[in-house]
């Protein structure tokens, strides 16, 4: 079972003052990386005894860790933080539950998700941290001047980004999930029913396909944005054949120093997976002055 999918059905046993106490782990984690239970008394306001209760309970839940040495402290994992996140999501009414797996990557897992009016949505839980740091930083240029970078900030700061670039291009009009919720590391999307451009063997008209995403990345660019991870693997088709443009945390402004190289990369990728996979004829360097012409 997925951290999520433990996370939800957790959510159905812990009563608000487990939820207190892993709260105020979390705020602790935020100055250092294990949080003695003293600083728990502190910030919950509740006795030694109550926080130890506590404690236990989550500790049998597996939802924190302790560690002895050098001294007697606790530290949430993920499963802690997507059970925050959910129970934040939930009392907020933007989900009744948790559906399946959608998409497992390797810094993020993606589900189903269904609202009261029974609308299915997208949630992303953002997991920074699971690879190396090293990689994550070359990435991403938010992490690149900041020094504190728990597993736990990464992730929520990616989140945070992700949902910043899809309000923006969802307001410059371009095809992207409808940005709907975000908490923590977790965000809430429109929910595309399609597959990603990777796993379509044939397309009919691949040049209307490759036309249509160019336009989607003229109104990015017109927006002062580039993507920046922008492959087969980031674009999903749907049932209609309409394209959209997903995975945006690492974003970056049309201002950044190598915006001309990092937009001829990914225009790049497009225009070359079409010429391989599906044989159209526009070259690489065609498609990025037809993404840029103004
Ligand atoms: N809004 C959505 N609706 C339907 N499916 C989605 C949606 N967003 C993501 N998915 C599915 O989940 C997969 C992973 O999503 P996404 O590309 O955003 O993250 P990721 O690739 O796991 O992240 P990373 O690149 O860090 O590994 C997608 O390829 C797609 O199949
Ligand atoms: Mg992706």
């Amino acid at each position: 079972m997925s951290s999520a999918e433990k996370a939800a059905q957790i959510l159905t046993k812990v009563n608000n003052r487990d939820i207190r106490v892993l709260n105020a782990i979390e705020l602790g984690m935020i100055k250092s990386k294990v949080v003695p239970p003293r600083e728990l008394v502190r910030i919950t306001g509740f006795s030694e005894r109550r926080v130890d209760f506590h404690l236990n309970r989550l500790y049998r839940n597996d939802l924190i860790y302790r560690q002895s040495d050098p001294f007697l402290g606790y530290l949430m994992n993920y499963t802690a933080y997507d059970l925050l996140a959910l129970n934040a999501i939930v009392k907020s009414r933007f989900i009744d539950f948790l559906g399946p797996s959608i998409g497992v990557g390797k810094e993020a897992d993606v589900f189903e998700g269904v609202t009261s009016e029974d609308v299915t949505v997208a949630l992303k839980f953002h997991r920074l941290g699971r690879t190396s740091f090293r990689d994550t930083k070359r990435k991403r240029e938010y992490l690149a001047e900041r020094r504190h970078t728990s597993w736990l900030y990464q992730s929520r700061l990616a989140a945070e980004f992700e949902f910043k670039a899809l309000q923006l291009m969802y307001d410059a009009g371009v095809s992207v999930p409808k940005p709907i919720y975000q908490n923590r590391h977790v965000i809430i999307m429109g929910y595309i029913k399609g597959v990603q451009l990777s796993d379509i063997i044939s397309l009919e008209e691949p040049e209307e396909f490759l036309m249509s995403i160019l336009d989607n990345m003229r109104l990015v660019y017109k927006a002062g944005v580039i993507h920046t991870d922008l492959s087969e693997y980031n674009i999903m088709i749907d049932e209609d054949g309409k394209d959209w443009i997903i995975d945006w945390p690492q974003y970056i402004l049309t201002d950044h120093h190598n915006a001309e190289e990092i937009l001829a990369r990914d225009i790049g990728n497009v225009a070359h997976y079409f010429r391989r996979k599906h044989g159209t004829s526009m070259s690489n360097q065609e498609a990025v002055d037809y993404v840029k012409k103004v």
